[in-house]
């Protein structure tokens, strides 16, 4: 025999990783005070029970156990390395059945019609969630790997992020991720995807899914990226595309087994002289079984004598009936099956046969084998294994029935974009399906095997043992890449202290600090970002201590900052480093420059911003700017993109250079920027002696004003700014502030311990 791919994955060892997903691999029966154990059903099941190895496995067992039998339950499933999280009745209502299977299992996979949302349970998700997390970090040491799967879980790699940020953290979603326009109605869509964000790499199944999470992250958070990775909060999290395969291993030592010979040989009699049509899925209304009933029974109004040649066998896997939605859809199911039965059916002869119960592994291979053709037809499906599990089943030399049949695959599950070779259909469409089955039927030999073959390369390919390397690889790049950043301390209480003391025992002072970002929150118009009363008295509190200079260098014209702040004795620096002046002195220039590009400039980006509904154009002495946050964000993007390409070409040669900023292309005279100011105040380069010299900046422009501050200053880096790759954090502090109200915070503090410690 040969030793497939699965076999060589169930062989290897993950020793120092926990898998976390909602199902364990077994379930929990409960009766008679006492209970038994079962395999789990569904894609996510098969798949982590083949490649888990040595890992340790955290889930729900399915069932509420009673509290007397717990530690039982506990100690049967700790010889198989599984820890469960044991779920209260409330529990398994309220997350698994509300938001679980009643609200995110819908959104996903493009139901909205069947929606519901019940806020009160989602407290109830956020608690679950938060017990798996705790439960993980029980059994994690210092090198352990993290890996959660699917959209019961998806708030836990942020609860683990914030307990242990040093933690390598994965999550994989095995469902659709939906459009962005279908996501957005989810009430707590914000929470929910800074929950997944807290992995270092997170992935899905098809190169789709991944684009509409990048573009949710997009319109969602307002985050932007790139088509493997986003920053968010001073960290990288990695995007990828891992389509989950099967064991091929097992399938193929399932097939050698003598007992699936054996089921075989019983079908073929079973079925002798007739085509079998099979169909095996989860009893879920994703998988559009009434749809393909429709379709068959369409095909043998077409034709009823084929009733007599061709036999449809639908296997439905019970899955979860606590759910009235699922009891209606097998209610349905069973109907149209009755009334097709009722239409075609003679003595004698069934058109639609079906199981409503679990399979064995033999037994379903056996199906495999002997099917003419698979119909998987759902109407949206993260991937689906059966299909994979068909193409295998079909193509592996021993029994007899090789290469006998076909598949018809739905284009709206994640298969369709990995098996090329399959008879792609529409499930909505019923005509073209009974086409596309006649086809399936009536394939030549040699294109049936062609097509079985093309289609058996890449399921080897997928084989579920490769999904796990591949993903756990591309994990351990991403959380190493990001602990190798290492980011500057944020400011906590104990380094406030130290940087008060530091500031009430200097003999002189110096801070400059960046206005928009910083000080002040971001708006989304730079207009209703005005300061505030609290803004001015920090500024004047501090600007009045003897021998302090209280410097704002920004971004923004002269005429704001004169109009906010010429009342106060601060210094002003405007344009990023263009036009400065003194408390109560007049503007100057720090620079000649040359502007004759600027009319033409202004030309080109006022033209692309009448194109773009919310685009405006922002005129400078120095500068100008084509901002687009207002803009629907990817059109917004893709003309922001166009536009450096034209930028490029115009200013070729030109002393002016293109920053790329949050939603602004901004087009500046070269030779400015905030470190010129900041140089200024340091002609010599050298903080004076005994001095106190701090920064404070939150975007990619103050970089220039962090790196010009002389070596033994602070550098403070607000919001998500992290010290740019060039930084050197040798000669300055560099320290991290949550944002500006931690800022003012922190402004506060300096001006108030100075009166302390001198008075
Ligand atoms: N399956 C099962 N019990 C059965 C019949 C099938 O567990 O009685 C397995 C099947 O072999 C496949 C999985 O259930 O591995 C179904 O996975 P799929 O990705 O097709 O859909 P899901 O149920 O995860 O939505
Ligand atoms: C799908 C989901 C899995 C789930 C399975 C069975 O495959 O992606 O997470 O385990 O269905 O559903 P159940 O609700 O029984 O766990």
């Amino acid at each position: 025999m040969r030793l497939g791919e699965g076999a060589l994955a169930r062989r290897k060892r993950y020793p120092d990783l926990v898998i976390a997903s909602n199902r364990l691999p077994v379930r929990v029966l409960v009766g008679k005070g006492d209970f038994e154990v079962s395999p789990s059903v569904g894609g996510l099941a098969s798949a982590l029970r083949a490649i888990r190895g040595e890992s340790v496995w955290i889930g729900w067992p399915g069932a509420v156990i009673p509290d007397s039998l717990e530690p039982k339950v506990t100690t049967r499933l700790a010889k198989d390395k599984l820890v469960p999280v044991y779920l209260s009745a409330d529990d398994e209502e309220q997350f698994y059945g509300l938001v679980c299977n009643e609200t995110l299992w819908p959104l996903f996979h493009y139901f909205s019609s069947r929606l519901r949302i019940t806020p009160e349970a989602w407290e109830r998700y956020v608690d679950v969630n938060e017990r798996f997390a705790e439960t993980i970090l029980e059994h994690c040491g210092p090198e352990t790997r993290v890996w959660v799967h699917d959209f019961h879980l998806m708030l836990v790699p942020a609860f683990l992020r914030r307990r242990r940020p040093d933690l390598s953290v994965g999550f994989f979603l095995h469902t659709p991720f939906p459009s962005s326009e279908i996501y957005r109605l989810l009430p707590e869509r914000e929470t929910l995807l800074r929950g997944v964000l807290g992995a270092d790499y997170v992935s899905f199944q098809i190169g789709d899914y991944a684009r509409h999470f990048r573009s949710t992250c997009l319109r969602v958070l307002g985050l932007d990226s790139q088509p493997d990775w986003l920053d968010i909060a001073s960290r990288r999290v990695g995007i990828g595309v891992d389509p989950i395969g099967i064991d091929v291993g097992g399938f193929r030592e399932a097939l050698a087994d003598p007992e699936t010979e054996e089921l075989h040989a019983q079908l073929d009699e079973q079925y002798r002289g007739r085509r079998l049509v099979l169909g095996v899925e989860r009893l879920d209304y994703t998988k559009g079984i009434p749809q393909k009933l429709l379709a068959f029974e369409r095909f043998l109004e077409r034709d009823p004598s084929l009733a007599r040649t061709t036999t449809m066998l639908q296997v439905l896997v019970p899955s979860r009936l606590e759910s009235p939605e699922y009891r209606l859809q097998r209610d349905e199911i069973e109907l149209l099956i009755a009334r097709i039965n009722g239409r075609f059916g003679q003595p004698g002869i069934t058109p639609v046969e079906y199981l409503h119960r679990n399979i064995s592994k033999n037994g379903l291979v056996a199906l495999y084998r002997r099917a003419d053709v698979m119909m998987v037809t759902p109407l949206r499906d993260g991937m689906n294994l059966v299909a994979h599990e068909f193409v295998l089943c079909q193509s592996e030399p021993g029994l007899v029935g090789r290469w006998r049949g076909a598949l018809l695959l739905s284009e709206f599950a994640g298969a369709a974009q990995v098996l090329p070779g399959a008879l792609l259909v529409n499930p909505w469409n019923v005509e073209s399906v009974v086409d596309q089955l006649g086809t399936a039927l009536e394939l030549e030999p040699r294109e049936r095997r062609r097509r079985l073959e093309t289609m058996t390369k890449r399921v080897e390919a997928l084989d579920v043992g490769r999904w796990a390397d591949g993903f756990l690889t591309r994990l351990t790049r991403y959380s190493r890449r990001d602990r190798r950043r290492r980011p500057p301390p944020f400011v906590d209480e104990a380094l406030e202290q130290k940087l008060v003391g530091r500031f009430a025992r200097a003999r002189t002072r110096t801070i400059v600090l960046d206005y928009d970002g910083t000080l002040r929150e971001i708006e989304a118009h730079p207009d209703l970002a005005l300061p505030t009363t609290e803004i001015r008295s920090v500024l004047r509190g501090l600007a009045v201590l003897p021998s302090t200079d209280v410097h704002i260098v920004s971004g923004r014209r002269r005429r704001n900052l004169e109009q906010w702040f010429g009342q106060l004795p601060i210094y002003l620096c405007a344009e990023h480093g263009y036009l400065a002046r003194a408390p109560g002195e007049p503007w100057r220039a720090l620079v000649e420059l040359d502007l004759d590009w600027m009319p033409r400039i202004e030309r080109l980006l006022r033209r692309v911003a009448a194109d773009v509904p919310g685009a405006f154009v922002e005129r400078k002495s120095c500068a100008i700017a084509w901002h687009y946050r207002e803009a629907e964000p990817e059109y917004g993007a893709w003309r922001a993109r166009e536009l450096l390409n034209d930028l490029q070409q115009q200013l070729a040669g030109e002393p002016a250079e293109v920053l790329v900023g949050h939603r602004v292309v901004e087009v500046r005279a070269r030779g400015v920027d905030k470190g010129l100011y900041v140089r200024s105040l340091f002609p010599d380069g050298k903080k004076p002696a005994r001095s106190f010299v701090m920064g404070l900046g939150d975007d990619r422009t103050d970089h220039d004003l962090l790196e010009a501050l002389p070596s033994g200053s602070i550098a403070g880096h607000v919001g998500g700014l992290l010290p740019s790759a060039t930084a050197d954090g040798a000669v300055r502090q560099h320290v991290r502030i949550v944002g500006p109200g931690e800022v003012r915070a922190l402004l506060r503090s300096l001006a108030g311990a100075f009166s302390d410690e001198s008075g």
